[in-house]
Order: structure tokens, then sequence, then C-alpha cells
């Protein structure tokens, strides 16, 4: 099989996926950019095997870059994918998709266009927890879907200026993409709220005036979920949560973000005594490595952590590598989805129901709920 030639571009958080690409056995040259030339000295120090770009025009014109992944800052996420695309190459991005409607339009409409394979790099999808959870409903051990919750808490004090302010619900992917993908449905509607109040100076970049929203998100086949999300002001420890009450069983992810999560079970008393036993136990995720070339196996776990005779023990001790093992799954759908001409897992209509739902959640808070329609990419 040919090998794909990828070029990173936004080297702070995607600095992460370097070494996942040089590793991946079916990537052949990687390319990066990044504005910032410190960086750029640093990879070329570290991964002398990696060709510095001076500018994202010179990736885009390079005939031999078969595809980007972009990590670069939000506001650029819309006109650089689009760019990729017209330039012919396939397109991976970091969330969200975009921050407009508009935009997300524009970019289903250049992936038709391009012919090309555009994913978002939505990470808690392929979490260790994801996963977990994704094997119980499919097996039918959590019996059928009754109420589905996400949520994303973090505060973004001192980050980059672009963040200042920002709708929280327009970065509320993490808390939305793992309901959507188990609901198994669209988000069709959603009715949001804002709350809170926070620094006046935080208002000005986007007129938006909450540190906090929540949303009740509705789904084609009628189930419902909610997402709750907060960037400022609010006291509460960092997590990307995913909770599913199913008929038979439950998940909730822990209190901290790196909490084993806990696994409920509905067991009817032998007797005839009202309601039913619910023992609950806090489990430690399996290590899914076994859906992954071994050359990359090992960044499923910190850095160096990763013990190739006992993978779970390594899981267990160190917690995952990123955002709890989701980096080498979301390369490897990125690289294999292209190299094997299919459609990736989440596709340019998935982010952007995803991250649609996100901003007409944000739509709908500044209308006090009312609902709104997300609209079909
Ligand atoms: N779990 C996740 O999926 C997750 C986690 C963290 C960040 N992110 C996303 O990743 C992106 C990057 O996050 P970050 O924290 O590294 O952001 P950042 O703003 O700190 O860094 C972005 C990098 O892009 C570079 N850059 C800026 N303009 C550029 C341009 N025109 N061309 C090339 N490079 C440019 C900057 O120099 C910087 O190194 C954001 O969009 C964020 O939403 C996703």
């Amino acid at each position: 099989m040919r090998k794909l030639n990828v070029a990173l571009v936004g080297l702070g958080f995607g600095l992460s996926f370097l070494p996942i690409y040089l590793d991946h056995p079916d990537v052949g040259g990687v390319s990066v950019f990044d504005t910032d030339e410190t960086l750029l000295r640093t990879v070329r120090e570290t991964y002398p095997a990696v060709r510095i770009r001076n500018s994202f025009q010179e990736i885009l014109e390079d005939k031999e870059v078969d595809a980007v992944h972009l990590v670069t800052p939000i506001p650029l996420h819309a006109d650089q994918t689009v760019s990729v695309l017209e330039h012919g190459k396939h397109c991976a991005c970091t969330v969200p998709m975009a921050t407009s409607l508009e935009d997300l339009a524009r970019i289903c409409g250049a992936v038709r266009a391009s012919g090309k394979t555009y994913m978002m790099m939505e990470t808690t999808l392929y979490t260790y927890q994801f996963l977990y959870v994704k094997d119980l409903l499919d097996s039918g051990k959590l019996g059928r879907i009754q109420f589905l919750r996400g949520s994303h808490y973090q505060d973004m004090r001192n980050w980059p200026d672009y963040w200042m302010g920002l709708p929280p619900m327009w970065y509320g992917t993490h808390a939305i993409a793992p309901m959507r993908v188990l609901a198994g449905a669209r988000i069709c509607r959603v009715n949001g709220f804002g709350s809170g109040t926070m620094d006046p100076a935080l208002h000005a970049q986007y007129g938006n005036p909450f540190p906090v929203e929540s949303a009740v998100f509705t789904f084609e086949n009628g189930l419902r979920g909610e997402a709750t999300r907060s960037l400022f002001e609010t006291a509460r420890t960092y997590q990307e949560g995913l909770f599913v009450y199913g008929s038979d069983m439950s998940f909730e992810w822990g209190l901290r973000d790196g909490d084993d999560p806990f696994i409920t079970t509905l067991r009817p008393f032998p007797d005839d005594r009202r309601g039913a036993d619910t023992p609950v136990e806090q489990l430690v995720m399996p290590n899914r490595f076994d859906l992954l070339p071994e050359p990359i196996q090992k960044y499923t776990v910190a850095a160096g952590s990763f013990d190739p005779q006992n993978p779970q023990r390594s899981l267990k001790e160190h917690r995952g590598g990123g955002h709890h093992g989701s980096h080498p799954h979301l390369v490897h759908e990125f690289v294999t989805s292209i190299l094997e001409d299919r459609r990736p897992v989440i596709d340019e209509h998935l982010g952007a129901n995803i991250t649609g739902a996100g901003i007409c959640a944000h739509l709908s808070a500044l209308r006090d709920g009312e609902p709104v329609t997300v609209p079909e990419f």
C-alpha cells in the first residue's frame, strides 16, 4: 500500500501528534509549519526527519503533501480548512470545526467540491472511556439508552486572546460529541441557557455574557441529552465528562477528569420488594491499544511508560496518554480512512452536526432557551 505524506500545522497542542505521525507505518514524509520560529527550531533539533516549512502557503502548494492536519487557533479553522481542500488535499482539523453555521456549510461545500476527506479530530470519541461505553452499548449490556449527559469544565484564564469571552457552547464539542455518537441519531433541535455573570471585559470580543451554558439536545430518534460547559470564573475541577443512563446499566464519569468512572447495574430483587437493586462499581478502563498498529500503541499512555508486555497495567499506573489515549486513534483513523478510500468516522457531516449543535445552543441561550433547529449539513 502507498504511504501518505502529511503536514502538521500549528505546533502548540499540535506537537503531541508529531511523533505519532512519524511512527505510523502508513505515513511517509511529515512536514510542519508554525508561525512561531522558536517552535520550528525545537522541532528541527528534536525530529531531524521532519521537513520544516516557511509558510502555510508553501504547504498548500507542495504537490507531495497529501493531507494536512490543522491544530491552529480557533478563528483560523474554517478558512484554513477550506484552503486545504481547495488545494486538493485531505484535511483533518482540531475542534471546533468552525464557529458559525455559514462556515460549517462552506466547509461541507468544499469537501463536496474537492472530493477529498475531511475529519474533525474530536478527542472524546477515542478516549478509553468512550470506547468502553461504545462496547457496552454495542454488546447490549447497557440496554436501551434513556438519557445522556456531557460536561466540559475548564478555566481559561491566561489562555490566548481568542479564548477571552468565547461563548461556552461554541466549543461544546467535547461534551456534545460522545452523546451524539452514542445516541446514533442527528441532533435536530436544541434549547440552550446561559447562566452566571463574569467580568464585563470578557463580554467585548464575542458579545457573550455567560461564563456557563447548559443545553438540552433533541436527537432525531427522540432521545435527549444535556451538556454543561464552563470557561470562566467557575470553581469546578477540570472534566470532559460523559454520563450515559441505560435501561440495564449506566456509566458516570469520575469527579475529576482522570478519575475512574462508576458503573451502575439495575438488578430487580428476586422478591416483590419496591424498586430494584443498583450496585455501583468504580472501574479501571481497558486500554484499547489492540485497535492500533504496533508502532503507535505506546502513545495510548503517557510518554515512555508503555509496557508492551503489560499494556493494561501501564494504563492503570499512568492514566493514559494525551486526552485519555485518544491521539493515536485519531491519527490512525485519519490516515487509514484516506488510504482505504472510505469516509472517516468523524466526517464533515458528523463534525458539522456536533459543532453546529453547540453554535445553535449559544443562539438559543441568547434567546433565553427558545428552541433552535440545527440545520442539516
Ligand atoms: N482535546 C482537544 O481536542 C483539544 C485540546 C487542546 C486544543 N485544541 C484545539 O487545538 C487548537 C490549538 O490549541 P493550542 O492550545 O495549541 O492553541 P495556541 O493558540 O496556544 O497555539 C496554536 C499554535 O498555532 C500557531 N499558529 C498561530 N497562527 C498560525 C498560522 N497562521 N499558521 C500556522 N500556525 C499558527 C501558534 O504559533 C501556536 O503554536 C485550538 O484550536 C484548540 O481549540 C483541541
